[in-house]
């Protein structure tokens, strides 16, 4: 048996004809569309259709699948139910887990793996996330969720559910922007825990569900929140070079650097750095921007890493005043859609995954009876 790849690294475990990303080259493609083009023009739904449909959508089929989701976005009552009885300390992404989890409860389609209800859970599954981080960031502060304005984009009413009051054009295209690059990336972690659950069988709502789990490290999406924290920690410019030093000291590791597949820029790190130094500095906090700019160019002088996805879009929804614990339950909003796209593809054309172990272990031993251990 060929030896083991620590972390799967470098393995091929399987076809996919959703993302295409090339490490060295730094590039990434939605159904070979290049992220650079659709970051500036799609939207995060329109991006959703193409991943779902193989094709991009017509101004008609965008109106009419945009209109669709949005009349799907309120919650079961169980769902609403569970997420008021959830502990008030409870962290997001633990309650995001739980809301997917109970919207699978409820669901009618819950245990039909065809491939139309598989899209119809997916569309609930897109429309509904927001609403459900919302409920939890409402009801977190002794409030009572508010119920979807289908009249609203899907960025735009997260604000308003999630903050009792509209916000600006601005944070909801910028929101929505954020969306669009964490949609798909390949066999990320999270992912590849989707599929796997698919390929059992296992049916879309408990598929997303281990894809929220997964998402919640610190070593995957919950980097985005922990970057936040390094860079409010490092608080001036001149304090990167002694914060760095001690980190590498201790031999930590700086949230939101170096990427298992890229080799060079993160193309998605491109757009949100642009975006962070434009809503930073529009927000008054321009000096994180530059706290970010000197972090990455002493990690990259001392260690060649490039800052990854989660860097910039830390200081993006800081500008737009999300909470910290919010950003990692954003990424999932926004991954949903590549999660569900994964599930269906897996489904289409299935095959269990099951890898082998390398044993490593004792053989052979002599059994011992419990008397004479
Ligand atoms: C993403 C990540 C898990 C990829 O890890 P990986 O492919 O297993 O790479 P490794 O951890 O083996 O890193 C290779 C080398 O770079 C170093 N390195 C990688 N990322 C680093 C980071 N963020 N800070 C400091 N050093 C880092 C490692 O210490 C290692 O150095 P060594 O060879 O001297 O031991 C890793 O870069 C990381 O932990 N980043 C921080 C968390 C993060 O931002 N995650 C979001 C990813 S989108």
């Amino acid at each position: 048996m060929a030896a083991s790849s620590k972390g799967l690294e470098g393995v091929v475990a399987s076809q996919t004809s959703l993302s295409f990303i090339d490490g060295q080259a730094g590039i990434l493609g939605y159904r070979g569309y290049n992220i650079h083009d659709l970051a500036p023009n799609a939207s995060f739904l329109e991006s959703v259709f193409l991943l779902w449909n193989g094709r991009l959508p017509t101004r008609s089929e965008l109106a009419s699948f945009e209109e669709e989701l949005a009349l799907q976005r309120g919650l079961e009552a169980g769902t609403l139910e569970g997420l008021q009885r959830i502990p008030q300390d409870a962290v997001p992404m633990a309650a995001l887990r739980t809301g997917v989890s109970l919207e699978g409860m409820f669901d009618r389609d819950g245990e039909d793996n065809s491939a139309e209800a598989n899209l119809r859970k997916a569309k609930r599954l897109v429309a509904r996330t927001p609403t459900i981080i919302a409920a939890t960031q409402r009801i977190r502060q002794g409030l009572e969720p508010l119920d979807p304005d289908p009249s609203l984009s899907i960025a735009a009413d997260f604000v308003r559910m999630a903050n009792g009051e509209p916000g600006t054009d601005e944070a909801a295209a910028a929101l929505d922007r954020t969306l669009l690059l964490y949609l798909d990336h390949g066999f990320n972690a999270s992912t590849f825990a989707c599929r796997v659950i698919a390929a059992t069988l296992g049916d879309m709502h408990s598929a997303v569900t281990g894809g929220v789990g997964a998402l919640k490290g610190s070593l995957h999406g919950g980097a985005n929140a922990k970057a936040m924290e390094t860079i409010l920690e490092v608080g001036e410019v001149e304090n990167v070079g002694p914060w760095l030093e001690a980190a590498f000291a201790q031999k930590r590791k700086i949230m939101g650097f170096g990427h298992r597949v890229y080799r060079t820029e993160d193309p998605r790190a491109t757009h949100l750095r642009e975006m962070s130094q434009q809503l930073t500095e529009q927000a008054g906090e321009g000096k994180l921007f530059e706290i970010s700019r000197e972090l990455e160019k002493q990690v990259m002088a001392q260690k060649g890493i490039n800052p990854n996805v989660d860097f910039y879009c830390a200081t993006v929804y800081y500008a737009l005043g999300v909470p910290i614990d919010l950003y990692t339950p954003l990424f999932a909003m926004g991954r949903m859609g590549g999660w569900t796209a994964h599930i269906m593809e897996q489904h289409a054309d299935n095959r269990l995954i099951r890898p082998r172990a390398e044993y490593v272990g004792e053989k052979d031993l002599t059994w011992v009876s419990i008397d004479d251990r």
